[in-house]
C-alpha cells in the first residue's frame, strides 16, 4: 500500500534541547529542557475531533518543555482549549503530571481562507512567559509575521530567552527571512535580551532558498547567529524530496552554549513513538 505523504503532516517535529542547571543524572528525559516545533498544517475543529491525532499530538506535545506549533486554524480558540485539556489529563504512572498552558497570535495571513496562528504550548513546572509581542512592518514582509514570545525558565542556564516563529510563505521565503534580522533588532532593544532563537517552516531550501540565496539573507551572512539544522537534513515527510525547509537558528555565544550540542534534530514521530503511518494519517 502506497502512503499519500502530502497527507502525513504528523510524522516530524523538530528538536532541541538546553541545557539546564541539575546535571543530567542518566538518560531520563525530564534532565533536559525540550523546545519543539511544528507544523501541524491547518489544525481546526475537524482535525482536533480526530481521536488518534489528538492522541498523537498530546503525546508528541508531553515530551516538549515547549511546543511551537504552526498553521493552527482556530478563529474562536476552542481547538486548542480542547488540545490542552488532551494533555492536562495525561494521568497515567508513565506521566509526572505536568500542567500546560499555551500563548497564541492572533490568525495571520494575507487570504481570509488562510489565516493561521502560531501557538506555544509550554509546561507550567519549567516555563513561564514575561512578555510577548507581534511584530510588524511597513511595508509588511511577511505573510505571517512572527508572534515573539519571551520566556523564563529557571530550570534552564540562560533562563530568560526570546523564541520567534516563521512560517514563511515559500514564494517569499527569503526576503522574509532576511526580515528576521529586523525582528531580531527589534525584540532585543523591547526586552533588553540577546539570547534569541528562531525556529519554524522558513521553507529554507530546494526551490525556495537556493545558495545564492544565502548572502541576501542577514541570519546567514551574520556570523553571530547558529544554523542549528543544517542544509543537507531533510523535514520534510516524503520520500521523494530531501529538503531542509525546518530550521531553528539561534543568536550568540551564550546562547548557543545553554544548548545541548548536536540536539537540535528531526524526530520522527512514527518511528519514536512507535506510531504506523496509518495511524498517524490525517483525513483529506
Ligand atoms: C551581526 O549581528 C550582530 C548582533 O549580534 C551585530 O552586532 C553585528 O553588527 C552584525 N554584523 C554585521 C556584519 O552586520
Amino acid at each position: 500500500m502506497r502512503w499519500r505523504s502530502s497527507h502525513l503532516p504528523l510524522l516530524l517535529v523538530l528538536l532541541l534541547s538546553l541545557l539546564t542547571l541539575t546535571p543530567a543524572k542518566s538518560e531520563s528525559t525530564t534532565s533536559e529542557f525540550r523546545i519543539c516545533s511544528y507544523n501541524i498544517q491547518k489544525f481546526n475543529k475537524e482535525k482536533a475531533k480526530d481521536y488518534r491525532m489528538m492522541n498523537t499530538l498530546t503525546r508528541v506535545v508531553y515530551r516538549c518543555d515547549i511546543c511551537l506549533l504552526q498553521d493552527v486554524v482556530d478563529p474562536d480558540g476552542s481547538v486548542i482549549k480542547a488540545l490542552l485539556k488532551s494533555i492536562n489529563s495525561m494521568e497515567s504512572e508513565r506521566y509526572d503530571g505536568f500542567v500546560y498552558k499555551s500563548v497564541s497570535s492572533k490568525p495571520l495571513g494575507k487570504s481570509a481562507t488562510d489565516m493561521q496562528k502560531y501557538v506555544f504550548i509550554y509546561r507550567e513546572q519549567t516555563a513561564s512567559v514575561i512578555g510577548q509581542h507581534q511584530y510588524e512592518s511597513k511595508p509588511q514582509v511577511f505573510t505571517r509575521a512572527p508572534f515573539a514570545v519571551h520566556f523564563q525558565s529557571m530550570k534552564t542556564r540562560v533562563n530568560k530567552f526570546v523564541l520567534v516563529p516563521l512560517h514563511s510563505d515559500p514564494a517569499q521565503a527569503v526576503q522574509e527571512m532576511n526580515q528576521l534580522y529586523d525582528v531580531f533588532e527589534t525584540v532585543t532593544k523591547l526586552w533588553d535580551n540577546l539570547n534569541v532563537m528562531f525556529l519554524g517552516d522558513f521553507h529554507a531550501g530546494c526551490a525556495y532558498m537556493k545558495k545564492t540565496d544565502k548572502k541576501n539573507i542577514k541570519l546567514f551572512a551574520n556570523t553571530s547567529f547558529s544554523w542549528l539544522i543544517g542544509d543537507k537534513v531533510d523535514t520534510t515527510v516524503r520520500e521523494d524530496t530531501s529538503c531542509p525547509f525546518d530550521r531553528i537558528v539561534v543568536h550568540g555565544r551564550v546562547f548557543l552554549k545553554a544548548v545541548v550540542p548536536y540536539s537540535a534534530k528531526v524526530f520522527n514521530i512514527g518511528r519514536e513513538l512507535k506510531i504506523q503511518r496509518k495511524r498517524v494519517c490525517l483525513p483529506v
